[in-house]
C-alpha cells in the first residue's frame, strides 16, 4: 500500500450514519425549500408534482444507488473513479467525461444557488432586525424587488455565503460536515413542521393549496412540464454530477447503498412536499400568485412572518437554516472539482478551496447583474441566472445521470456493481432494468422534448 494508489490512503466515515447525513445534507437544500415551490407553480401544481414523483421514484432512486456504488467501489475522486472504472472494464476512455461533466455542472449550479442562498441570509439578517415586521404582503414584494434591483447588496450576501462555503470545505468534508449537520438538520426538520402547523392552522388556506398540489389535471401535462419536473428530480436528489459518487467513496463498507439511498430519496421527497403544503397556503392567505417565480418562497413566508407574534425570531430561524441546508449542498457541488484538484496536482486542500471558490463567486456575479444591471444581457432569450439553472436542469445533469445510468448497465461487469449493492438477486434485477432501459430511456425522451 504505498503513495501509487490515493485510495489506499483514503479514510472512510467510520460512523455508519455519517454518509446517510452527508447525502441528506447534499440532497436537501434549495431545491426542496425554495426551488420546488416555486416551480410547482409555475407549472400549475398536481400534474407537475405526479410526474416529479414518478421521476424520484423510477429514475432518481435506481441512479442514486448507481452513483454512490461507483464511488464507493473505487474510493477515488469522480473523475478518477471513472478512470479506474474503465480502464478495469477495458471499455472507451471517452466514458471518463462523465467525471469532467460532473465537475462543470457543480461548478455551474453554484454559482447561481450562492446568490440564492445569499437571498436567505438577507432574509434572515433583516427579519431579525425587524425590517419587514408589520408589512403586507405588497410591501414585502416590494421589498424582494429592491434586494435584486440592487447589485451591492446580492453581492455581499453572495459573498458572505462562498466565504463560509470556503471556509467549511477547506476544513475537510470528515471534520467539517459531521458535527454542524448532526444538529442543524433536525432542526429544519422542527422548524418545517412548525411551519407547517402555521399554514394547517392560521392560513384558513390550507385545503385550497393541498388541491392545488394534489390535484392533478392532466391537461398541464405539457412537454415542458415534463422537462422540468425531471430536471427538478434530478437537481432535488444531487444527481447526474458525481456529487454522490464523491461522497460515496467515503461511505463504509459494511452500510446498505439501497437502504441508503431510499431513505435519502424519501426525506428529500418529504421536504419538497412539507415546502409546498407550507408556502401554497400562505400564498393564498395573502392573495398572491403560486407562478410568481423565483421570489415565491421569500415573498410569501416573509408576509406570514411579518403578521406573526414572533415572526421576527421564527423568520430568521427559519432562513438561517435554509442558508444551512443550502452550505450543506454547497459543499457537495464542489467536492467533485476539489476531491480531483487535490489528487491530480497533489495542492494543499485549503488553497485548491480558495482557488475554485473563488472562481465560482466570480462567475456568479453574472447571476446577481442578472436582476440589475445585466437584466437585458440574454443568451437563448434567457438572463445569466435562469441560463445556468436552465442549462443544468435540462441538459447536463439528466446527460450525466444517464451516461452513468449506461455506464453503470452496460459498461460495468455485473459484479461490480452487485457486490456493492448487496441485493437479493431479484432486487438486483429490478434495478438493472432501471438503470439499463428505463434511465437512458427517460432522458432521451425529455432531451428530445426540450429540443424538438
Ligand atoms: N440537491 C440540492 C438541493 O436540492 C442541490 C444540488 C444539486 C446539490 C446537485 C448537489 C448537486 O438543493
Ligand atoms: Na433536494
Amino acid at each position: 500500500m504505498s503513495g501509487q494508489n490515493p485510495a489506499a490512503s483514503r479514510k472512510t466515515w467510520n460512523n455508519r450514519w455519517t454518509f446517510m447525513l452527508a447525502a441528506a445534507g447534499s440532497a436537501i437544500g434549495l431545491g426542496n425549500i425554495w426551488k420546488f415551490p416555486y416551480i410547482a407553480g409555475q407549472y400549475g401544481g398536481g400534474a407537475f408534482v405526479m410526474v416529479y414523483l414518478l421521476c424520484i421514484a423510477l429514475v432518481g432512486v435506481p441512479l442514486l444507488m448507481a452513483e454512490t456504488a461507483i464511488g464507493r467501489s473505487t474510493r477515488l475522486s469522480p473523475l478518477n473513479a471513472m478512470r479506474k472504472l474503465t480502464s478495469d472494464a477495458g471499455v472507451f476512455r471517452g466514458w471518463e467525461v462523465i467525471g469532467w461533466m460532473g465537475m462543470l455542472t457543480g461548478f455551474i449550479i453554484l454559482t447561481f444557488y450562492s446568490v440564492v442562498a445569499g437571498w436567505a441570509l438577507s432574509y434572515a439578517w433583516d427579519l431579525l432586525t425587524g425590517v419587514f415586521t408589520g408589512m403586507n404582503a405588497d410591501q414585502v414584494g416590494g421589498e424582494f424587488e429592491a434586494l435584486t434591483a440592487s447589485a451591492p447588496r446580492q453581492i455581499l450576501w453572495h459573498t458572505l455565503f462562498m466565504a463560509i462555503t470556503v471556509f467549511i470545505t477547506a476544513r475537510g468534508v470528515h471534520k467539517g460536515l459531521e458535527k454542524g449537520l448532526q444538529v442543524m438538520m433536525p432542526t429544519l426538520f422542527v422548524l418545517l413542521f412548525v411551519m407547517l402547523g402555521y399554514s394547517m392552522l392560521a392560513t384558513g388556506e390550507f385545503m385550497r393549496g393541498f388541491h392545488f398540489m394534489f390535484d392533478v389535471d392532466f391537461s398541464k401535462i405539457t412537454g415542458e412540464a415534463v422537462v422540468a419536473a425531471m430536471g427538478q428530480a434530478f437537481f432535488t436528489l444531487s444527481l447526474g454530477m458525481c456529487a454522490l459518487m464523491a461522497y460515496g467513496a467515503y461511505m463504509p463498507a459494511n452500510n446498505s447503498i439501497p437502504r441508503t439511498a431510499l431513505n435519502v430519496a424519501f426525506l428529500d421527497t418529504l421536504m419538497a412536499i412539507i415546502s409546498g403544503l407550507i408556502v401554497f397556503p400562505i400564498v393564498y392567505a395573502h392573495g398572491l400568485e403560486p407562478s410568481a417565480g423565483p421570489g415565491l418562497l421569500f415573498v410569501s413566508l416573509t408576509s406570514a412572518f411579518a403578521n406573526m407574534t414572533g415572526g421576527a425570531i421564527l423568520g430568521f430561524m427559519f432562513f438561517a437554516l435554509v442558508g444551512i441546508a443550502a452550505l450543506s449542498s454547497a459543499i457537495s457541488l464542489i467536492e467533485p472539482s476539489l476531491a480531483w484538484v487535490t489528487e491530480r496536482f497533489g495542492i494543499n486542500r485549503v488553497l485548491a478551496t480558495c482557488m475554485i471558490g473563488g472562481a465560482i463567486w466570480l462567475v456568479g456575479l453574472g447571476s446577481v447583474f442578472s436582476f440589475n444591471i445585466w437584466a437585458d444581457v440574454k443568451f437563448f432569450d434567457k438572463t445569466i441566472f435562469d441560463l445556468a439553472g436552465y442549462m443544468t436542469d435540462v441538459f447536463l445533469l439528466p446527460l450525466g445521470g444517464a451516461l452513468t445510468a449506461i455506464f453503470a448497465g452496460w459498461m460495468l461487469k455485473r459484479s461490480v456493481m452487485s457486490n456493492e449493492l448487496a441485493m437479493s438477486v431479484g432486487m438486483f434485477n429490478v434495478w438493472r432494468f432501471a438503470i439499463r432501459i428505463i434511465v437512458p430511456a427517460a432522458v432521451a425522451l425529455i432531451l428530445y422534448t426540450a429540443l424538438k
